[in-house]
């Protein structure tokens, strides 16, 4: 178990509050989360796209994906984010488009956080214009009490707490991503 303590040498300074989710734990989590994302499409139902939502879902994505027991494509979209800022804008753009086909492949959105949910609402929108078999969501954290119910966040891995939270991708002014733990910051 890693203590705030255990992990100052990479933070820059920065003080850890608290470590939400330890990097067992959330291996752990991301092995089912893959053997359910298998059993969910069956190699029988067709093709597999994992898209993954850059670039907070990276650390997410590589290791999900390993976790995933059956033929898939990897591709990635970038959308704008928040900057610098700890609060969604709700304003969303898509600056990469993905060059894989989307048409008629089963296609699961993965990101790293579903906070309002605007992100995600705003992609499902532009990737269904594409025609896919289906469209699902897969993201690592659902901060659920910040938006209402949304069938289409399909796959989540932990229902987090209502703070801002960095590593494992999740960052804080581009800073933390590469932390092999989830934390809330001081
Ligand atoms: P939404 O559009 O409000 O659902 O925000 C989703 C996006 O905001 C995610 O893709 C994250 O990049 C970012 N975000 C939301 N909450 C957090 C957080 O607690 N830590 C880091 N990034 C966050
Ligand atoms: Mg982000």
């Amino acid at each position: 178990m890693l203590k705030p303590a255990d992990v100052a040498h990479l933070m820059g300074g920065r003080k850890v509050a608290r470590i939400v989710y330890q990097p067992e734990e959330i291996r752990a989590r991301v092995g089912e989360l893959g053997r359910e994302i298998g059993e969910a499409y069956p190699v029988s139902s067709g093709q597999l796209l994992v898209l993954g939502l850059l670039k907070g879902s990276f650390v997410f994505l590589g290791d999900l994906v390993r976790e995933i027991p059956r033929p898939l494509q990897v591709d990635f979209l970038v959308a704008s984010s928040y900057g610098a800022g700890t609060t969604s804008s709700g304003d969303v753009r898509l600056v990469y488009d993905p060059e894989t086909r989307l048409e008629g492949k089963h296609i699961v959105l993965v990101e790293d956080i579903v906070d309002t949910g605007n992100t995600v609402r705003r992609l499902m929108g532009l990737l269904r214009e594409r025609h896919p078999a289906s469209l699902a969501v897969c993201a690592l954290l659902d901060k659920a009490e910040m938006h209402a119910p949304m069938p289409e966040v399909r796959f989540i891995g932990f229902r987090a707490p209502p703070a801002f939270l960095v590593g494992y991708g999740l960052d804080h002014a581009e800073d933390f991503r590469h932390l092999p733990f989830i934390a809330d910051l001081m």
